[in-house]
């Protein structure tokens, strides 16, 4: 988009009374993030001048949650005391738009919207009106578009003030518009709140300026969904169903095999390479980065993760924030932990849990075994049941392992310590002290039979 003194105006104080919620509306989660921030990050798409968002009483939290997220967005905040109606929004932002250029409105709890029909609509513009309208099926709610006899568009009629004839019209306003700035200052303040919400009508703009000549041209959204807002649960869960379906379809078209697209859920950014395939039943969230041949089996949780090449992921295993390298195998029922690495041929087995360590080559932990603050190296063998201490009730502590280790099963590392290279470590030991490169170490009560025991009990 032509971004030259373009400003953006979300406007985002409604209360959302119709959530039920202590959360404020446009926070609740969409794909994966709150819903403001899908309507910012398509907004800076157009690389607007300003960023401003008009955000209304108890909007504090919004302000605060957006700031976290987005640290390096420069918005401006404009706080709308009293929520009069969208014109009367519009006006409380004025003072932070520019004197010239133009001035694109969206509302934050309408999603949807993509940064295409932004970009039609400013290629249109050229110092008039652009409205983005959509023709529905069920246009009630909606304000509807009033078009003269020479099929120009002279008004907007809200639902509540429509004549049941207007009614019936099904092309209707998305409040989505972008206006020319020079001309903002006079329209806002012509605006009343004479009408059957006693609200000060951004779309009362229309009629003003049609009056004055100044041409109205529409838009239309090349999808209904695009202009569909979130005032219910209700909205919010098919507009999570109109995200996942959009999301599983880039993939299937990019070339993933998906068992079934309506039970894998695909939030936030997904990319896949060449001859994956997803079972049933997964949820990607956040950055997920997965490579080619990649097998994700049925049940598994993937949130911003990076994933190589012909890694197999058996059933029900959750991944957070971990780099997985070629050739690795995981699960089923494996849980990895955020700032865990697991380099190429790795395989982590049945109930297994590794946190934020580092697993080298070839190394195996196969069955029943907690590993964290952990350095793996390579071709190390973990029996089964094996644990590394790390927490000793007020500090973690490291636990190494070093190239060719054979750790026996039932193995307690007390960390800090090191198993050296090559080290062997007897099952059921209890290691508290580091353990010597290439020599069998194994802390063991000695078995003791007691004969004839039995007997003497009876
Ligand atoms: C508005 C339009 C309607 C359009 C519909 C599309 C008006 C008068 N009507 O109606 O023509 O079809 O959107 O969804 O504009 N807001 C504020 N401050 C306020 C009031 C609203 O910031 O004082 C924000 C809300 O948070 C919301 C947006 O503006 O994001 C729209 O407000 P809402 O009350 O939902 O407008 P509608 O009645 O749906
Ligand atoms: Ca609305």
């Amino acid at each position: 988009m032509d971004s030259q003194n373009l400003n953006i105006v979300i406007l985002a104080a409604g209360a959302g009374t119709r959530m039920h919620s202590q959360t404020p509306k446009v926070l609740h989660e969409l794909s994966g993030k709150p819903i403001l921030q899908h309507v910012i990050e398509t907004a800076l798409k157009s690389n607007p001048a300003r960023l401003i968002i008009v955000y209304g009483h108890g909007g504090e939290l919004v302000k605060s949650t957006i700031n976290n997220i987005c640290p390096h967005v420069d918005i401006i905040w404009v706080k709308q005391e009293e929520q009069l109606g969208t014109g009367h929004a519009l006006k409380e932002a004025l003072p932070n738009i520019t004197a010239n250029g133009k001035t694109l409105i969206l509302y934050g709890d309408a999603p949807l919207i993509s940064p295409h029909t932004l970009d039609v609509m400013a290629k249109q513009h050229n110092n008039n009106i652009i409205i983005l309208t959509a023709i529905l099926q069920d246009p009630y709610g909606y304000g509807r578009i009033i078009r003269d006899t020479h099929q120009h568009i002279s008004m907007i009629v809200e639902e509540k003030d429509a004549t049941s004839i207007q009614k019936e019209i099904r092309e209707v306003n998305s409040g989505v518009y972008i206006f020319p700035n020079q001309m903002l200052p006079e329209w806002l303040n012509s605006i009343s709140n004479n009408n059957a919400q006693n609200e000060y009508y951004l779309t009362d703009v229309i009629k003003i300026a049609h009056t004055e000549g100044v041409e109205i041209q529409s838009v239309t959204a090349h999808h209904e969904y695009e202009i569909f807002g979130i005032n219910n649960k209700t909205q919010l869960e098919s507009l999570e169903r109109i995200c996942n379906h959009i999301n599983v379809g880039v993939l299937l078209e990019k070339g993933v095999t998906i068992k079934d697209k309506s039970r894998v859920e695909i939030r936030g950014d997904v990319t896949m390479g060449q001859d994956c395939v997803i079972d049933v039943n997964c949820v990607f969230e956040g950055r997920v980065i997965i490579g080619n041949n990649v097998i994700i089996n049925a049940g598994c949780i993937l949130k911003n993760v990076t994933i190589k090449d012909n890694v197999n992921i058996k059933p029900y295993s959750v991944i957070e924030g971990a780099v997985i390298e070629d050739n690795c195998q995981i699960g089923p029922f494996a849980r990895i932990r955020p700032e865990t690495v697991l380099q190429a041929d790795a395989h982590i087995g049945n109930f297994v849990e590794v946190k934020k360590s580092m697993v080298g080559a070839n190394s195996k932990i196969n069955h029943l075994t907690y590993i964290g603050d952990s350095q793996i190296g390579a071709h190390v063998n973990v029996g089964a049941g094996s644990v590394t201490c790390n927490y000793d009730g007020t500090n973690k502590h490291q636990t190494i392992i070093e190239d060719d280790a054979f750790i026996g099963s039932g193995t307690m590392m007390v960390a800090p310590v090191t198993i050296g290279t090559g080290a062997i470590i007897g099952a059921g030991s209890v290691i508290t002290k580091n353990a010597p490169a290439d020599e069998l170490t194994l802390t063991r009560a000695r078995q003791t039979t007691i004969i004839g025991w039995k007997k003497k009990q009876r």
